[in-house]
């Protein structure tokens, strides 16, 4: 059959709909047909449905190139059948027969018990078992996606649970959430409450997960699913992607590879705790749960309540963990970010320059001196707050989100019209979700915090930070009103760099109550949420840094209103390169802040070159975090050189597709990528060299994303050397370059144990 019954359906039901909501022309003269017939289009669409019920009642959720099939049929249990690259008719046809899979969608617990649950819920009456059928299924389009619906509902109870799935016509990302509500006559505790089960089919299954510390963050861990369950997680309660991050890929032919190989990615969207959990148990399939972390976060259901669960975005890709990426930085760009397909500002950031030590005339200096080489944006970090608590150390001010006077007698105003006179915008450091014990706002709010009741407290960074505890709606109009003060102040404040430097230490809310307390974790998130919802509806053009001590929120949780991420506090040319390729696995180059430091790197003490530094900056969100006038002549024309290299490769960096092409990880001294335009007009390629030993060859690189069929002419960029590369405006074909590379010199004309190459390829056919 050409077209499926199911399909035929939906159409009809799709066209319905489209007629009552789009008020479609012809739709009169059907409703007088259907008038005169005495059957609606849905009784006719009901009569097809019940005419054909012996079939089973599969759902298909289609993207470009994948397609997921799921049995819906009434009265049965929710199952996967399918899913993975895109099914022809005829295959769609036969697909149930096929045995490909036959797993429950959302497993409850008490009707399974061997293995784990998705859900796991104690029933008004004391009952721990759930068991759920198909009740109903609906779909709608809204804006350019598509949602499926379909509700479960257990056996017994008026407990329901809907399983969501949203599609966009342009991105091969599946979008998926549980809606779990409650219409019992009590309390229903759930104890349990994934976003999504997805089965992994078992083969030579390999896990690629990032694990990470303060300093380094996103650090790529490629393991083979072995039997037991694996479990990566977080329980900061504040931040929650400084240890692990809660994105994983399977490759499902075996060890990853970058541009090949059947390969499964998933990223949990959410800003708090959350867990994964991989069973690898006797059966045929690894079990992967994805959700909210629940140890110590039960979540009591109230009658009528209904519980959203974070969305578990997820893809299909036969290019291997490549392919994955790709379509996930496409997803955040269209779908995801605030200002996904715009170029990002080239910024001076304070941080590295002057720590807290901020004056006006140090600022001015700054902004001076970035505007002259080509700058765009000058952030001022820590350090300008604070009226009886300056914040001179750590330990005093925040909360008090005044200007220090002293340091800044002039006002923030000032400043941002001193930037915009040098035609730079401003930008501005908080931290709005924190105090010191040391501020007027904890004497005037010492139960604004997060304590345990009747404890001492548990204070963070300098002995004296305390989280404040955003589950209070009170705390929430505070973080708001920060931002809100500073924009409503001075309107041309064109960036925030929104800081977290604390986990929850200690548990307790002042506001929740009693029998409330194990909604800490979930509230606090929620609150926040709610916060940035209201900051993003009144300014949509700011453009906001997520900082958590480095990068401790990376996370689409946190990208659906933050523009960027500090990848990492660690700024160490070498050791960024690193952190980028793990967090480049599902975020794009414009989201991750990369910036050059001085030298000796503050974390590391190495002492690695400006040209190298520079090389690995321009591979992300480029910035530059230093003291300018700590620069020789020589340094700063280097930067002025490589801001103006940067603005013109700076759309295929931020906006184009990445290709990885050797790992840092795979240990053979080198590490190359680049990024390819869509049309593959132009491309940026970049080359580092790892590691120095005597007689080491390292690998020729060949290239990937461009179009075999086109010519292409190479130019090297940010050019140290006093002579061009050999092949410096020579043009070869995309076959050549994907088949070959260049040769790359392993050394630079100054002597130095690193070296590093920036060439731009543009296509001349
Ligand atoms: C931690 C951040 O990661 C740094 O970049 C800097 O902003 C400091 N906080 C300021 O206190």
């Amino acid at each position: 059959m050409a077209i499926q019954i199911e399909q035929a359906l939906c159409i009809a039901l799709t066209f319905h709909y489209i007629c009552i909501i789009k008020q479609f022309k012809y739709r009169t003269v059907i409703f007088k047909i259907m008038e005169k017939l005495r059957v609606s289009l849905i009784a006719f669409a009901c009569c097809i449905m019940a005419f054909f019920s012996s079939y089973a009642e599969n759902i298909y959720i289609t993207t470009q190139n994948t397609t997921l099939v799921i049995d819906a049929t009434k009265g049965s249990e929710l199952r996967y059948v399918y899913f993975g690259e895109k099914l022809a008719p005829t295959d769609l046809d036969n697909i149930g027969q096929a045995k490909t899979m036959f797993q429950m969608v959302y497993p409850p617990f008490g009707m399974v018990c061997l293995s784990e649950t998705a859900l796991s819920a104690v029933h008004s009456d004391g009952n721990m078992s759930t068991q759920l059928a198909v009740e109903s299924v609906a779909q709608k389009a809204e804006n350019n996606s598509f949602i499926t619906t379909i509700r479960l509902k257990d056996k017994i109870y008026p407990f329901y649970v809907d399983i969501n799935y949203k599609t966009y016509s342009d991105t091969d990302i599946i979008e998926t959430w549980t809606e779990i509500t409650n219409n019992e006559n009590k309390k229903v505790v759930l104890t349990k409450f994934a976003s999504a089960y997805l089965p992994i089919r078992k083969g030579d299954v390999w896990l690629s997960h990032f694990h990470g510390s303060w300093g380094a963050e996103a650090s790529l861990v490629q393991e083979p699913l072995i039997p037991g369950v694996r479990e990566i997680r977080n329980t900061d309660g504040v931040r929650n992607s400084q240890t692990d991050h809660a994105e994983v890929m399977f490759s499902l032919d075996g060890k990853p590879q970058e541009n090949y190989g059947r390969t499964i990615g998933a990223a949990l969207c959410y800003t708090g705790n959350y867990k994964l959990r991989i069973d690898t148990e006797s059966s045929d399939y690894h079990h992967f749960f994805v959700g909210i972390n629940e140890d110590n976060s039960f979540y009591d259901l109230s009658e009528r309540e209904t519980f959203v669960t974070p969305v578990l975005a997820f893809s299909y890709s036969n290019e291997g963990t490549g392919g994955i990426s790709r379509n996930f930085h496409k997803w955040a760009r269209n779908h995801v970010l605030p200002h996904g397909n715009q170029e990002r500002k080239i910024l001076l950031n304070s941080w590295e320059g002057v720590y807290l030590h901020i004056t006006e005339a140090k600022m001015k200096q700054m902004m001076d001196d970035i505007a002259e080489i080509g700058g765009e944006l000058f952030v001022m970090d820590d350090g300008w707050f604070g009226d009886k608590h300056p914040r001179n150390t750590d330990k005093a001010g925040l909360g008090d989100w005044m200007v220090n006077k002293d340091k800044l007698p002039n006002g923030i105003s000032d400043l941002v019209d001193y930037a915009n006179r040098n035609n730079l915008k401003f930008g501005i450091w908080i931290e709005p979700e924190m105090a010191n014990t040391s501020s007027e706002l904890y004497e005037k709010h010492p139960d604004w915090i997060i304590q345990a009741q009747g404890r001492d407290i548990t204070p963070g960074r300098g002995g004296t930070q305390v989280v404040l505890d955003l589950s209070n709606p009170e705390v929430q109009e505070h973080v708001f009103r920060v931002v809100d003060n500073l924009m409503t102040e001075n309107p041309a404040i064109d960036y925030i760099k929104w800081d977290a430097n604390m986990s929850v230490l200690n548990f307790g809310s002042n506001y929740l109550p009693k029998d409330r307390q194990n909604r800490l974790y979930i509230e606090y998130h929620k609150g926040l949420e709610t916060v940035l919802k209201r900051i993003r509806a009144k300014y949509p053009d700011l453009t906001i840094q997520a900082c958590a001590s480095g990068g401790g929120r990376a996370n689409y949780g946190y990208l659906k209103y933050f523009d960027e991420f500090w990848v990492s506090d660690n700024t160490d040319g070498l050791q960024r390169i690193y952190m980028q390729w793990g967090a480049s696995y599902f975020y794009p180059a414009l989201t991750m802040a990369s910036h050059v430091s001085a030298i000796p790197n503050l974390q590391t003490q190495h002492m690695i070159p400006l040209k190298f530094r520079i090389d690995v900056a321009m591979s992300g969100r480029f910035g530059l975090e230093l003291q300018p006038q700590h620069m020789t002549p020589e340094e700063k024309e280097m930067c002025r050189q490589a801001i103006a290299d940067y603005k013109q490769i700076r759309h295929i960096v931020q906006l184009g597709d990445l290709y990885r092409l050797v790992s840092p990880y795979d240990g053979s001294g080198l590490s190359s990528l680049m990024y390819v335009t869509e049309n593959k007009d132009e491309a940026a390629f970049y080359w580092w060299k790892l590691q120095q030993f005597v007689n080491e060859h390292y690998p020729r690189v060949k290239m990937a994303g461009l179009d075999p069929e086109r010519q292409y002419r190479i130019k090297e960029l940010n050019r140290t050397d006093k002579s061009n590369l050999p092949y410096e405006g020579k043009i070869y074909s995309g076959r050549f370059l994907m088949a070959n590379g260049l040769e790359i010199p392993y050394r630079h004309d100054y002597k130095c144990d690193y070296a590093s190459r920036i060439l731009y390829l543009e296509a001349v056919n």
